[in-house]
């Protein structure tokens, strides 16, 4: 029988989340004559980072000052300060510092670079080789990913600079070198939780058995092994220093905001009631694309107006199960019906990954909204973890989001994911 988790030894922002208002992804390549070195300095980096058990107690106080904020009726609380770091190797980074050991995934080993096309991502073929339109750096070879998040920007640059310090990043011996860095925001005020499109984001991850003792209504729950290598319900061997792990997939996803507002209002559903507002039509487009209302209300439950009451309510918002044979409240191709098909298919489970990505980039100003063109980067730094690449972030992308038949049997094509399918 495996033994029980260790949650002092799995990295916290996995199966808990690191708390964060901002988040930098610093991107490295080991110094090709400081192998040895770098070695040696991660041992200094690694009393850092942030367990599970860490992030526990990091909530617990959270929770502890917000209801302390609440008793004394001051307004919202003074933001706790916190900082969670994370690491992660690529294959090629592995390598790099002498471990050979299969790790047993096929996509891991052969880097995103070789999956761009499988995703469905834009680009160009030279001499029969896919060359995604991507960010040139993530095409260099990249070894790893700091990932530092806390309650603000200077927490999170002290902390980087500690570990820079470490490897000397900048100095004549530095060990490691930058290959990209970007660093994500929880968007401000009423927005807070809501990506840039103006969706609540991060309602709905599976608890994990043994972990999420309490799931909510709705909340499938998972065996450890859909996450974490090693663990009931992982298909593979794998090295005894892998157990535990994750495999994290990382993805730099722009939204051009002003011109999906144009498309909600340029092609908004015919509300025949005259008695309700002009927008109506526009909110339920965008709420039938994603599946839920901005507010996060689920269109399955709530199908033609928003419901505040129920977004807010974590005991109903998640508790839903689509009717396989119709898509009257909630469409096959809504974002969420084909990342998630719940009762579409008789289980999930293998295909579920946890999601703790970060919004980037600047809100949408006056020029932009008022010519409905996109001048300034922003989007989603999509992150997530599973212990099979192949059968969690892949999957889903490749053979439901893309796949205009997905979910299967319907009485009409679904089509595809009209927020991250490939527009083909
Ligand atoms: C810019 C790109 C994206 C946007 C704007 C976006 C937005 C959203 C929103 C608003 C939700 C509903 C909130 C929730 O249920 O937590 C959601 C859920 C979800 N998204 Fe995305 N997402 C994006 C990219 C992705 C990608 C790349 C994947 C995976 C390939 C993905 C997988 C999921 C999953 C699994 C859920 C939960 C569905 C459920 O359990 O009901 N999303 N997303």
């Amino acid at each position: 029988m495996a033994s029980p988790l260790d949650l002092n030894n799995i990295q916290g922002d996995i199966l808990k989340g690191f708390p964060k208002k901002t988040e930098t992804f610093y991107f490295f390549r080991i110094d090709d004559n400081r192998v040895k070195e770098f070695r040696e300095q991660l041992t200094e980096l690694v009393p850092l980072i942030t367990t599970t058990n860490q992030i526990k107690d990091d909530r617990r106080k959270i929770d502890e000052n917000k209801k302390k904020g609440a008793e004394r009726q001051h307004g919202p609380p003074k933001l706790l300060k916190m900082c969670g770091v994370g690491l992660s190797f690529s294959h090629k980074g592995l390598e790099k510092i002498g471990i050979r050991d299969d790790i047993g995934d096929a996509n891991f080993k052969d880097g995103m670079l070789a999956d761009a096309k499988d995703l469905g991502d834009q680009g160009s073929f030279s001499s029969d080789k896919f060359d995604p339109d991507w960010i040139p750096e993530f095409k260099e070879e990249i070894h790893g990913l700091i990932q530092v998040a806390g309650d603000c920007h200077d927490t999170v640059k002290d902390k980087l600079e500690e570990i820079k310090d470490i490897f000397s990043v900048g100095d004549d011996d530095a060990t490691i070198h930058k290959v990209f860095r970007v660093t994500g925001d929880i968007r401000p005020g009423a927005h807070k939780g809501h990506e840039h499109f103006g969706f609540l984001d991060g309602i709905s991850d599976p608890a994990v058995q043994g972990v999420d003792t309490n799931p909510l209504p709705g909340q499938e729950t998972i065996r450890q092994g859909i996450i974490l290598l090693g663990r009931e319900g992982d298909e593979f061997n794998r090295p005894p220093w892998a157990v535990d792990g994750s495999f994290l997939a990382f993805r730099y996803l722009p939204q051009r905001v002003p011109e999906f507002n144009a498309f909600l209002k340029n092609n908004a559903i015919p509300i025949p009631d005259p008695s309700k507002p002009p927008e109506l039509g526009m909110e339920l487009l965008g709420a039938r694309l994603v599946g839920r209302w901005k507010s996060g209300a689920p269109v399955d439950i709530s199908p033609l107006g928003d419901d505040k009451a129920l977004a807010k309510d974590p005991n109903r918002r998640n508790d839903f199960r689509y009717d396989p044979l119709s898509q009257e409240r909630c469409p096959f191709a809504a974002h969420i019906r084909k990342t998630n098909p719940r009762s579409d298919l008789d289980s999930t489970e293998a295909n579920r990954i946890i999601r703790r990505g970060i919004q980037y980039g600047p809100e949408v100003s006056a020029a932009e909204a008022a010519t409905k063109r996109t001048t300034k980067d922003r989007g989603l730094l999509f992150a997530c973890y599973q212990s099979n690449i192949a059968n969690g972030f892949k999957f889903i992308q490749q053979s439901w989001a893309n796949r205009v038949d997905f979910p299967f049997g319907k009485p009409i094509d679904p089509g595809f994911d009209p927020i991250i399918g490939p527009n083909q």
